[in-house]
């Protein structure tokens, strides 16, 4: 059974996205049992689309889906991107496979290159086998440690090609550029959006760093002290899951966003340790907070500009960093 939480989330973004481009349309969703993914087979099965959902569930969870798995309009694949192969006709591929997780890509940084290379390679050559229309998930990591604050696509980024950071930095970057040369020399109709933090129901809560918003809810519900990286400085701008999923489906919905580079992303930058405040508040914990040493390489702030997005599709975030807070808290503590 799906959460009420999500399940009302759901309705707001079908409520925002029209359905007529997906109903009826066969939808390829790799990565579709983790966070992002799970939730774009929801909202796609509820727009009347036949949905196949690819994943190794490396990092992502059969839980996600469990749900959906009685439902004659969709179906599981569990297998490696690079290696998937399909003689079914896609009219849309969403490609969200991939290690997002800082301590998980460290762990496994020759995988998260390969996925993003390989399978980035392998799910282009589908899309055009196909004629579909591809979105590949990209991230605001390409931009590295930006010094243009907010950061708009047009900056070309500041990022180290061997730290250890560079497996999932430049393995996208190497995805984007590779889907620029097919739309160049294929016609490819493909679109990237650069993602920035999102959070939300379904937001694993593993991770030591990286995640700060899972693992501070975690800490702060279990009256824990709440690990801060660095003194707390460095900033982020968390976007509320359902306003990423309704930029990215309206970004594949659209002709205009056609072989077009966009961040998605909350413009509401908050530093580390107001985040850590502000999520002690949602929980009324009564956790304190303590300070680790800050790993190499990262980005000291984080804050998309998001005019490219709100022009193309008249996209905007609609959910504030309290309430979005206080959704994701009632949803994890239901969970522990
Ligand atoms: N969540 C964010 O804030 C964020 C920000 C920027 C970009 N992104 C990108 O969006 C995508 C989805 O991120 P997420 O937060 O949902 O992460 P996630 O880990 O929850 O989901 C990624 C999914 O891809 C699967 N996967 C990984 N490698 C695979 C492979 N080789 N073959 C098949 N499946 C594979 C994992 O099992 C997982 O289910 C990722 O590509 C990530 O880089 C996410």
């Amino acid at each position: 059974m799906m959460d009420e939480i999500i399940s009302e989330d759901i309705e707001k973004v079908k409520s925002t996205v029209k359905a007529k481009a997906f109903a009826g349309k066969k939808v390829l969703v790799t990565g579709g049992a983790g966070f992002i993914g799970s939730w774009l087979c929801d909202v796609l099965l509820g727009f009347g689309a036949d949905v196949v959902a690819l994943d190794d569930l490396s990092t992502g969870r059969s839980k996600n889906i469990d749900h959906l798995t009685k439902k004659a309009s969709f179906k599981f694949v569990k297998s490696d991107v690079c290696a998937f192969q399909s003689n079914e006709k896609f009219d849309f591929i969403f490609h969200m496979a991939g290690h997002a997780s800082p301590d998980e890509y460290q762990t496994h940084p020759i995988e998260t290159l390969q996925t993003s290379a390989l399978g980035s390679f392998g799910m282009a050559e589908l899309a055009r086998k196909n004629d579909a229309t591809l979105l590949f998930a990209s991230t605001s990591e390409v931009y590295g440690d930006a010094e243009i604050i907010p950061t708009p696509e047009s900056y070309w980024g500041k990022v180290n090609p061997i730290g250890p950071r560079s497996c999932y930095d430049e393995g996208k970057r190497f995805a984007e550029a590779l889907l620029m040369a097919y739309s160049k020399q294929h016609g490819l109709n493909m679109r990237i959006p650069r993602i920035f933090n999102t959070y939300g129901p379904r937001l694993r809560e593993d991770g030591l760093y990286g995640r700060a918003m899972s693992r501070f809810i975690l800490q702060a519900l279990a009256n824990q002290p709440i690990t801060v990286y660095g003194d707390g400085k460095q900033t982020r701008s968390f976007c509320y899951i359902t306003d990423t999923i309704t930029g990215l489906m309206l970004l594949t919905a659209s002709p205009k966003a056609k072989c077009e580079v966009v961040n998605v992303g909350n413009t509401q930058e908050v530093t580390i340790l107001e985040l850590a405040e502000k999520v002690k508040e949602a929980t009324k914990c009564k956790s304190t907070i303590e300070f680790n040493l800050l790993p190499k390489d990262d980005p000291k702030r984080r804050c998309p500009d998001t005019a490219k997005l709100e022009k193309l599709v008249g996209w905007k975030p609609t959910m504030s960093l309290k309430e979005g807070l206080k959704r994701t808290v009632t949803w994890f503590s239901q969970k522990t």
